[in-house]
């Protein structure tokens, strides 16, 4: 992936994530994440990004890309103490999903101009294709529950509910999917 994408990709998630907990640490963190992630697509109008692991995904970023991220980190903190708790929280939840599987969708955006035209589904059905490629056979997402259009897009794909649960004092749920 050109650094150009990454760049662009951090954009789009920044526009389309305002105020949530990864855009709030800055665009050096979406960076390294997207920097490390295993799968990732963009085209002209959406991005679609997922891991087989997040734990070990996280334990990469921050081994990587630690002394980059860390004045950052402190900068973010003293403005919004917050954020240190949200950070642990994020860490704790990755080791602690009671899914069956660790293969996951991280984040899929759409630009705005270009919603409900199937560029979503589109990008979900690129991402199951190189899944089954490596052999796994089901991949999980997590999703805001007030996010009723997400959860709504992730239903019609097929996606199961499984369980929800809480983070960042906010209600989450999780859904699996079969690839088939
Ligand atoms: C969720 C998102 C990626 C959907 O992308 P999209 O390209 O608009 O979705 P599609 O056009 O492929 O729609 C597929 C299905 O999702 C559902 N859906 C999409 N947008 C919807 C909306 N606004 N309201 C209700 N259902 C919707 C529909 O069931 C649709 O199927 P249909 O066209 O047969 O009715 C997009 O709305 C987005 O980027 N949202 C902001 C970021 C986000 O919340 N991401 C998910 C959390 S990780």
């Amino acid at each position: 992936m050109k650094k150009t994408d990454i760049d662009r990709i951090c954009d789009l998630h920044i526009e389309c994530f305002k105020g949530d907990f990864l855009p709030s640490l800055g665009k050096g963190f979406l960076k390294a994440i997207y920097e490390e992630v295993e799968f990732i697509y963009i085209n002209s109008n959406g991005f679609i990004v997922g891991t087989q692991d997040s734990g070990k995904l996280f334990k990469r970023v921050i081994k990587k890309h630690f002394f980059r991220l860390l004045p950052q980190l402190i900068k973010r903190v003293i403005l919004d103490s917050s954020l240190l708790k949200k950070v642990f929280e994020t860490l704790l939840y990755s080791g602690t999903t009671k899914a069956s599987t660790k293969v996951e969708l991280l984040s899929i955006a759409v630009d705005k101009r270009h919603r409900k035209k199937g560029v979503g589904r589109r990008l979900v059905k690129l991402f199951e294709k190189d899944f089954k490629k490596k052999g796994f056979t089901d991949y999980k997402v997590t999703v805001k529950d007030k996010n009723l259009v997400a959860n709504n897009f992730y239903k019609n794909l097929g996606f199961l509910y499984s369980y929800s649960f809480k983070l960042y004092n906010e209600k989450w749920n999780l859904y699996t999917k079969e690839i088939k």
